[in-house]
């Protein structure tokens, strides 16, 4: 087998492991890597010249495929318009630069006649996006939905399985190295919203820019809120979802949810990541396992590579890899247009008559209750959980409005969705 050249920016957590499997690979050749800082210690030993200047590695005329495990926005984003510009293949991991500039990237890699792979950028070392690219084939995807981010997932297992506070939880994820020292990209769901705009772009053919992706985090979910879960029979997950809402529209959005405990996805546990895909022909199917770390995502980038050098003999391949990605950005549903039951928890003064004022102010806004708990009455005033029917969001958000301007109502410690399974299977 003739020998490919490769080039790399970034041997950090993901590049090490890169590094390591490719030494398995001996007809793949890795020239020279681009890193920030030339004198930093490694952990492996490079195996060909380190450079500071990633200039040296996107201009190098033999270098064939470029492997970006850099990460962020800027200079990625230049680095990889360049390498395509320079007719050379991307391997990427950069789920940000992807989400925020595909439209532009895969038509700038088509109009190369190059192309770019980017399995490790949605769910690590799960192979999600050649199930959907290329085994799904077949089928008009319906739903894509699931636990996406295993950083927020091992603070909600932690949670729920040690009974720590947020904070404490998310203290421990940063300890074992889950979790940025800045965790905001995890806990607040920007991360989720990146690898549903590539999601979007495989399913129904066009990214969603990310700041139009309905987005909550997980920061305000409380202990308090994973044990009421329990009881009523559910687990609170982040949950990421994409499908067609109506012909021209797609409903995406990441938010935390109450999962049926009978539910797959709630037995996803720990830093884990499990998707459901459904498709008119093959139905459901669940992908579960890590979804980030140094080993899984390696496997990732260098099983592209090596697809992709394979492919590198044949004429024209280069087609045949493109996602059909269209050019223009595809328009999403509005937020408060989704319908789901929820799950309320909060305090309120104890008084005579307040359970049937909430019910009143529910009923004009077209909010039906489910069910309805009064807990003992504390200092604080009587708390109360809620859980509705089915309803639109913005007549759920209409009924709070009323609530806050009551003198009765102390607080809304809680608002979250309830997941339903036939939100995954939408046909
Ligand atoms: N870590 C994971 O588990 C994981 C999982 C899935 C996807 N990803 C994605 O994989 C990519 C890499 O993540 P990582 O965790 O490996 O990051 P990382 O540990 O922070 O490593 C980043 C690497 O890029 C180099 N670098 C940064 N800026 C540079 C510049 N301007 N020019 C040249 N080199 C530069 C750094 O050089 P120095 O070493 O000299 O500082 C470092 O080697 C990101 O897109 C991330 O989202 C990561």
């Amino acid at each position: 087998m003739t020998r490919v050249v490769l080039g790399m920016i970034g041997l950090g957590t993901v590049g090490v492991g890169v590094v390591n499997l490719l030494s398995q690979e001996h007809h793949l050749s890795l020239k020279r890597i681009a890193v920030k800082n030339i004198g930093k210690p490694r952990p492996v030993k490079p195996p060909c010249l380190l450079t500071a200047d990633p200039y040296e590695v996107i201009d190098d005329p033999e270098i064939e495929v470029l492997i970006e495990v850099m990460g962020g926005e800027t200079p990625a984003l230049e680095y990889i318009r360049r390498a395509l510009s320079k007719r050379k293949h991307i391997v990427t991991a950069n789920k940000e630069v992807l989400a925020k500039h595909g439209p532009e990237l895969f038509k700038l890699a088509r109009d190369n006649g190059v192309t770019i792979f980017f399995e490790a950028a949605v769910a690590g070392g799960v192979p999600l996006i050649s199930t959907i690219h290329k085994g799904l084939e077949a089928n008009r995807i319906s739903a894509v939905t699931g636990i996406l981010n295993g950083t927020t997932n091992f603070i909600l297992s932690r949670m729920e399985e040690v009974g720590e506070s947020f904070a404490a939880a998310l203290g421990e994820a940063q300890t074992r190295g889950f979790a940025e020292a800045d965790p905001s990209a995890d806990v607040d769901g920007y991360d989720v919203a990146y690898k549903l705009s590539i999601l979007s772009a495989l399913a129904y053919g066009r990214f969603v820019r990310p700041d139009s992706i309905y987005r909550e985090g997980i920061r305000n979910i409380a202990a308090d809120d994973i044990a009421a879960a329990q009881e009523f029979g559910y687990r609170v997950k982040l949950v990421g979802s994409t499908c067609q809402f109506s012909p021209d529209k797609l409903s995406v959005r990441v938010q935390p949810m109450l999962v049926p405990l009978t539910h797959p996805l709630a037995a996803v546990s720990g830093s884990n990541n499990g998707i459901l895909v459904a498709g008119h022909a093959v139905g459901e199917i669940t992908l579960v396992g890590p979804g980030a770390g140094q080993m899984p995502t390696a496997s990732a980038i260098v099983g592209d590579t090596i697809n992709l050098a394979s492919a590198l003999m044949l004429p024209d391949f280069a087609s045949y890899f493109h996602p059909a990605v269209e050019s223009e950005w595809a328009t999403t549903a509005d937020a408060g247009e989704f319908v789901c039951p929820y799950y309320l928890r909060m305090a309120v003064a104890d008084f005579p008559g307040v359970i049937g004022r909430i019910g009143t102010i529910f009923g004009t806004h077209n909010v039906s209750m489910q069910s309805i708990v009064q807990r003992g009455v504390k200092e604080k005033g009587a708390r109360i959980t809620i859980v509705t029917q089915d309803v639109a969001t913005s007549n759920m958000n209409a009924a709070l409005d009323e609530l806050r301007s009551c003198n009765f109502l102390l607080e809304i410690a809680s608002v979250i969705s309830i997941f339903k399974p036939e939100f995954s299977n939408v046909h």
